[in-house]
C-alpha cells in the first residue's frame, strides 16, 4: 500500500513540477502569490516524500516472517522524537502562515493614484461600472465585459444582487467572493496586454458553469479610445452594440443562434421572441416579471437591467434581438 502510494505520489509530483500547468502570470499580484504557491509546494513535496520514505521503509524492514501470529514486543515512546515531530511541523506552518500573510498584504497594496472598477455578480453575468466614466445621463460607464488599461493599480469592489458568486482572471490569480449586501475587494495590476477569461468560482446555480465574461488588457491611449468609444455607443446606440450587450450580458442564460449562445437557464429566444416587437422585447428586458415563458420562473431574470443600462444601450440591444429573431427588418 505504501509502495503503491510513494509511486503515485512521485507521477504526481513530477506531473506538479515539470508541466507548466499554472495560467500565465499577467499581474504584479500574480508573481507574489506564485511565489507562495511555489514555496509551499516545495516543502509539501519534501515532507511527504520524508514521511512516504520512512513508511516503506519500516514496512519493508519490520515486516512480520511467514507464519509469525504473536504480538509485537512491547515499546515505550521515544520523548526525543515526538518533540521533533511536534516541533518541526509547528515551525513550518506558523512560517507558512507569517510568509502568506506578508504576502497577501504585499499584493492588497494600494497606490494612492489607483482607480476604481464596481464588480456585480448576478445569476449569472458580471457586471463591470466604471464610477469615474461618465455616459449619457449622468450615469457610470457599465459594461458586460472588464477593459482595463495596463500597469495600472485597480481597486476592484465587489458584490453580488443575489447568490455567492466569485470573480476570478486566473491569469491575475487575485480572487474574490462576491457576496450579496457587503462589498468585497481585492486589487489587482495588470501587466501584461491581452484578453484573458473573467469566471465565477463560487457553484451559484444552474448557469454557473457559464457564468463567464472577458478581460482585456489595453495599452493606456487604447484604453481611452475605448472609453470615449463606450460613451459614443451609449449616446447613439446602435445593433452592433445590441450584440455585445446580448452576447456579455445575455448568452449565459438565453440560446440565441445569430449570437452563437447556448444557455438553457431562460427561455430560447429563438423561439420565445421569434417576430416579436420591439415594444414587447424592451419589457422582457427591463420588466421580466411581466409576462413568464411557459415551463420557467419567475423572479430568475434579474430585474435591473432598466437601472444599469441608458436608453440607446437597451434599444441597441432590443434593435439586435429584432433583427436576429426574424421580427424587424435585416
Ligand atoms: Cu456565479 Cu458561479
Amino acid at each position: 500500500m505504501t509502495l503503491v502510494g510513494v509511486a503515485v505520489g512521485a507521477a504526481l509530483a513530477i506531473v506538479a513540477v515539470f508541466i507548466p500547468w499554472l495560467p500565465d502570470a499577467a499581474s504584479e499580484q500574480a508573481d507574489i502569490i506564485d511565489s507562495v504557491y511555489w514555496v509551499v509546494t516545495i516543502i509539501c513535496v519534501v515532507v511527504f516524500a520524508v514521511v512516504a520514505g520512512v513508511s516503506a521503509y519500516a514496512v519493508y524492514k519490520f515486516r512480520a516472517p511467514p507464519g509469525d501470529t504473536d504480538d509485537g514486543s512491547p515499546i515505550h515512546g521515544h520523548t526525543g522524537l515526538e518533540i521533533v515531530w511536534t516541533l518541526i511541523p509547528t515551525i513550518l506552518v506558523t512560517g507558512i502562515a507569517v510568509y502568506s500573510g506578508v504576502a497577501l498584504a504585499q499584493a492588497e497594496d494600494l497606490p494612492d493614484d489607483h482607480s476604481v472598477i464596481q464588480v456585480t455578480g448576478q445569476q449569472f453575468a458580471w457586471t463591470f461600472t466604471y464610477p469615474d466614466v461618465e455616459v449619457e445621463g449622468d450615469r457610470p460607464l457599465t459594461t458586460g465585459e472588464l477593459v482595463v488599461p495596463i500597469d495600472q493599480t485597480i481597486r476592484f469592489e465587489i458584490t453580488s444582487k443575489d447568490v455567492i458568486h466569485s470573480f476570478w482572471v486566473p491569469e491575475w490569480r487575485m480572487k474574490q467572493d462576491a457576496v450579496n449586501g457587503i462589498t468585497t475587494h481585492t486589487t489587482v495590476t495588470p501587466t501584461q496586454l491581452g484578453t484573458f477569461p473573467v469566471v465565477c468560482t463560487e457553484l451559484c446555480g444552474l448557469g454557473h458553469a457559464l457564468m463567464r465574461s472577458r478581460a482585456r488588457v489595453l495599452s493606456q491611449s487604447d484604453y481611452e479610445a475605448w472609453v470615449e468609444e463606450q460613451q459614443r455607443l451609449a449616446r447613439e446606440g446602435g445593433a452592433i452594440q445590441g450584440m455585445e450587450l446580448f452576447t456579455q450580458q445575455c448568452g449565459s442564460c438565453h440560446t440565441l443562434a445569430d449570437a452563437g449562445t447556448e444557455g438553457e437557464v431562460g427561455p430560447n429566444l429563438d423561439e420565445a421572441l421569434q417576430g416579436a416587437d420591439a415594444e414587447f422585447i424592451m419589457e422582457s428586458i427591463v420588466n421580466p416579471s411581466a409576462e413568464i415563458a411557459e415551463g420557467f420562473q419567475d423572479g430568475v431574470m434579474p430585474a435591473n437591467y432598466g437601472e444599469m443600462y441608458t436608453d440607446p444601450q437597451l434599444e441597441s440591444l432590443v434593435e439586435y434581438l429584432q433583427q436576429a429573431t426574424g421580427g424587424g427588418a435585416r
